[in-house]
């Protein structure tokens, strides 16, 4: 059964959106995944918490946004002692073990987490450091403040990128996830802007080989593949063409790209993460509707963008919140109770859904976000 209205209202959405995530955000400046489902409470991810302070920035949450950035420096300048080691072992050619890489969330006060999970994740450190440089540039601020910190993540990306990890699903740890090295690039590419000369150059000649090693393993049928060697795609991929801008939205990389998202993965605007899913049953994720809809918009397609983001708003309960995952089309429907039986509902709201839907809906136009903020503050 379908939890999806027919016509939804996207201002009365945008305005929720912005209050829901900025009064959520807690105290330390982190952003909480889900407040209420049992596997994510208590736990901020650098992956949702950078595309969720994107959307607060490009809604001009300057502050909110800013106040995350300062959170993720906090974690990352806490490890500095393990970052400098795993660059002195990985040079010295002892790849330390994925236990010993950094997680890929955190508690709210910045701590690793007690309970176990897909920790080794490398595409969250990429994508903080490129939703920040976005953002000092939207909002002509100072990069002075992020310096060591930025430059602190650059080298612990520099030393590991090419090592398979967990993926942006927190699956498949034996590949070489294709969406994490476009994260990972637009990451180095963003902190080059930032940091000193001599490692400025360094990312710039490890760009070189990261696009030499997409270019030549990661794209098959002339569009991006779900990990190196693979065949697949994933719907993550379309952040590879816009936000992230790893690939040039008008290549044929890029529209071959969003042809196989469209034709594997699609029905109607409803966006699968991938074939084989079986997650919750497998069903379609409004914030992958609101990814490919960006990728469309930066292609030229607004007229698909637009339709992405209405299926994205239609997937909203009456009480406004956007779930992870909605059940109107399941890959595996026999896998479904048993996620509920272990985890409880699908997370609902899910932060991350409405910022993607924030982000789409403000770059299409759709959303203005003078009137649904007063001072530039939520209202
Ligand atoms: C998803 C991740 C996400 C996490 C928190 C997981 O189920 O696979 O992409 O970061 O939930 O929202």
């Amino acid at each position: 059964m379908s939890t999806r209205r027919p016509r939804p209202d996207i201002d009365a959405l945008a305005r929720r959106s912005l209050r829901l995530i900025g009064a959520l955000q807690t105290t330390e400046g982190a952003y909480p995944a889900s407040p209420t489902f049992s596997a994510y409470v208590g736990y901020s991810w650098l992956r949702d918490g950078a595309f969720i302070a994107d959307a607060m920035s490009s809604a001009g949450q300057v502050d909110s946004a800013g106040r995350f950035f300062e959170w993720c420096a906090d974690v990352v300048l806490r490890r500095a002692g393990a970052i400098e080691w795993i660059v002195e072992e990985t040079s010295a050619g002892r790849r330390p073990p994925a236990e010993h890489m950094l997680p890929a969330r955190f508690t709210f006060s910045g701590d690793d987490g007690t309970d176990d999970w897909w920790d080794f994740q490398l595409d969250g450190y990429g994508t903080w450091l490129w939703a920040l440089a976005a953002h000092l540039t939207r909002h002509q601020l100072d990069p002075a403040p992020y310096r060591e910190a930025a430059a602190l993540t650059a080298r612990y990306l520099l030393a590991s990128w090419e090592r398979p990890c967990y993926d942006w699903w927190e699956e498949h740890a034996q590949h070489v996830h294709v969406s994490t090295l476009a994260c990972v690039a637009a990451g180095l590419d963003a902190a080059a802007s930032i940091v000193d000369t001599d490692l400025s150059a360094d990312i710039r000649s490890e760009l070189t080989a990261i696009r030499r090693l997409v270019m030549t393993q990661g794209i098959g049928g002339g569009h991006l593949l779900k990990w190196l060697g693979s065949t697949a795609v994933d719907g993550s991929l379309a952040a590879a063409i816009a936000p992230l801008g790893f690939v040039d939205p008008h290549s044929e990389v890029a529209r071959r790209t969003i042809s196989a998202i469209e034709s594997h993965l699609t029905v109607e605007g409803g966006v699968h993460r991938y074939l084989g899913d079986t997650f919750f049953g497998g069903g379609q994720w409004p914030l992958l509707s609101c990814f490919l809809g960006l990728a469309h918009l930066a292609a030229g397609d607004t007229g698909r963008a637009n339709a992405l983001l209405d299926w994205a708003a239609s997937t909203a309960t009456d009480d406004l919140d956007l779930p992870e995952q909605t059940p109107g089309h399941l890959i595996a429907p026999g896998m479904r109770q048993e996620w509920i039986d272990r985890w409880g509902p699908v997370a609902t709201p899910l932060l991350w859904s409405h910022a993607m839907f924030l982000r789409l809906g403000i770059a299409l136009g759709r959303i203005d976000v003078e009137a649904i903020t007063t001072d530039g503050v939520a209202q």
